[in-house]
């Protein structure tokens, strides 16, 4: 089980808020003057790729004490307590196990007394064998035609994580499919998706771990009606609709005949479920070989985090860096900059997958906690985002450590668009870090000829001050494999934090919220009459809303 313990009642975050007041006013470029070594000290190597952490500002002391906390804190124990199976997900009393899903060892993964492996690889076999069949043109639709289009229903966990992928590995995709999200219960998203598409062709994927969801259950709905419109016999609904749940009651209920039904287990969570039967898009896209590869990744990735120490360990080594600036420095959020086209949900899919996993204040004694937990995470491809918000992230009040991503090898090589990506990459981090001098600014205006006054009133816009954190992750090129050991990467990072910072990542309360409450206010929407059940602003919008329709 997990430690139940304070992080700021432990010595090594007493030791840390001492070395804090030594390092708050410290420079990057000094420590990288007096240390011609930096880099190779401050960088790491997984697979393709390469981790370069020598832009925060930190030194060997700062890592020791930060590791210190991990052990503090339990952290081995609590990686070693995830990949056995204990049920470390408290709240809901379920195992936390996405890293069986991608456990291509094999080894016997324990829930309950049962190794889960057989059913895991039970269920990938049937993803193969589907998403052959559907990408060969074997899978027929109603008319005897092959399916040309995959629509994948489903939202949170259940789309974002195939949303991103399918994004992310387009180099990859098979010709002869398209493959289309449906999320948003707003009736524009499925009017949309569906305007183009032929119901002959057309084969609907429900993805919900609850098969209750109800924006997922009003767009399948919407989805039937459109497909029958056209095929008149629900008969026909068995060739064009499958689901990827763990509700067999509630699949059948709908009308999906269960053999189209790819189970997963109450152990994955929602926003970590592209690697089981949610994945079934990413799958019919890239084709299955590829998606094993996505798989194998993320499972070198599991084995270096169960394997490695903490001080080499390269999710813990980025939990620390995010706790010292979210913790110490009180950082706010942090950016993810993709300097990849295909990488542009990425930031999107890790905003759930971290802001839902640790953005708790009750800690794991059922206590509100004295300290700040999750960031909030954020962020675009760049150039894009230098064109938008890089000037606050330069000159705005606020820290924002930020995450670099870029391949060394584009998938689309036209002309010197790559290295002109590039460029930018890399002269982004070493603005950030340098900034501007004034005697920079000045020398500048000075080889231009602008006159004493000139200069004296532009000196202090011009200025950067530098000494803005940022983690480089340069990978050899977006592939399955690669992908996918980056993507794990980020999820131990995550569940790491969790652990210091003594909350459950796994439960996600705070949503519940929200499907409870819209539950209950959709009835009051269906009639004229005024409503007067909740408060005045509440009350006023419905009664407003109900007026203007
Ligand atoms: O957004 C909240 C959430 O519970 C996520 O964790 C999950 O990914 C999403 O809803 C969708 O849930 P389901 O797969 O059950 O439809």
């Amino acid at each position: 089980m997990l430690k139940n313990q304070n992080p700021t009642q432990t010595q090594a975050w007493a030791a840390l808020e001492a070395h804090f007041q030594n390092m708050q006013n410290a420079q990057m470029k000094d420590l990288f003057a007096q240390d011609a070594d930096r880099f190779n000290k401050f960088s790491t190597q997984f697979e393709d790729i390469l981790l370069d952490y020598s832009k925060n500002i930190i030194t060997e002391e700062t890592l020791e004490k930060l590791v210190a906390l991990a052990k503090e804190t339990g952290v081995a124990e609590g990686i070693k307590a995830m990949f056995a199976g204990e049920k470390i997900n408290q709240t809901e009393g379920r195992s936390v196990l996405h890293v069986a899903l991608r456990n291509q060892s094999n080894t016997p993964i324990m829930v309950d007394g049962e190794d889960v492996m057989p059913a895991v690889n039970a269920v990938l076999a049937k993803v193969e064998n589907f998403s052959n069949r559907v990408s060969n043109g074997d899978w027929k639709g109603y008319t005897g035609k092959a399916i040309t289009d995959i629509v994948n229903i489903g939202i949170g966990g259940s789309d974002l994580g195939p949303l991103m992928v399918t994004e992310a590995l387009k180099a990859y995709k098979k010709e002869n499919l398209n493959v289309h999200f449906i999320s948003n219960v707003d009736g524009t998203h499925v009017a949309e998706v569906l305007k183009p598409l032929n119901p002959e062709t057309t084969l609907f994927l429900i993805a919900s771990k609850t098969f209750t969801t109800q924006e997922t259950m009003t767009n399948a709905n919407s989805a039937k009606d459109w497909f029958l419109k056209a095929a008149q016999e629900e008969g026909h609904v068995a060739k064009h609709f499958a689901a990827l749940s763990t509700n067999a009651d509630g699949v059948s209920a709908f009308g999906i005949d269960t053999e189209n039904m790819f189970e997963f287990w109450d152990w994955v969570g929602g926003r970590y479920s592209l690697w089981s039967a949610i994945g079934l898009s990413i799958a019919c896209a890239i084709g299955f070989d590829n998606y094993k590869e996505l798989l194998a990744g993320a499972h070198a990735m599991d084995k270096h985090v169960a394997e490695t120490e903490l001080e080499n360990n390269i999710p813990v080594l980025l939990a620390l860096i995010g706790i010292w600036y979210n913790n110490f420095f009180k950082a706010e959020s942090e950016a993810i900059l993709p300097y990849d086209q295909y990488l542009h949900r990425f930031a999107a899919y890790f905003q759930q997958g971290n802001m839902e996993s640790n953005g708790k204040y009750i800690d794991r004694n059922g206590e509100r906690v004295n300290y700040e937990t999750g960031p909030i995470i954020w962020g675009e491809p760049g150039t894009n985002g230098q064109h938008a918000f890089y000037q606050l992230i330069h000159q705005g009040t606020k820290m924002i450590p930020c995450d670099f991503i870029a391949p060394a090898i584009s998938h689309n090589p036209i002309g010197d668009h790559h290295p002109k990506l590039l460029a930018n990459f890399f002269a982004q981090t070493e603005a950030l870090m340098m900034g501007k001098t004034e005697e920079q600014v000045k020398a500048e205006f000075a080889k231009a000829g602008k006159s004493e006054a000139e200069v004296a009133s532009l000196v202090p816009f011009k200025v950067f001050e530098g000494n803005k954190p940022t983690n480089s992750i340069l990978v050899k090129q977006v592939t399955p494999r690669t992908l996918g050991a980056l993507i794990a990467m980020y999820e131990h990072k995550i569940f790491v934090q969790g652990v210091i910072w003594n909350i459950f990542s796994f439960d996600q309360w705070g949503v519940e919220l929200g499907k409870q409450l819209a539950n209950q206010i959709l009835p009051e929407l269906t009639n004229e009459e005024a409503i007067a059940s909740h408060d005045s602003s509440t009350n006023g919008l419905i009664n407003a809303y109900k007026a203007m329709r």
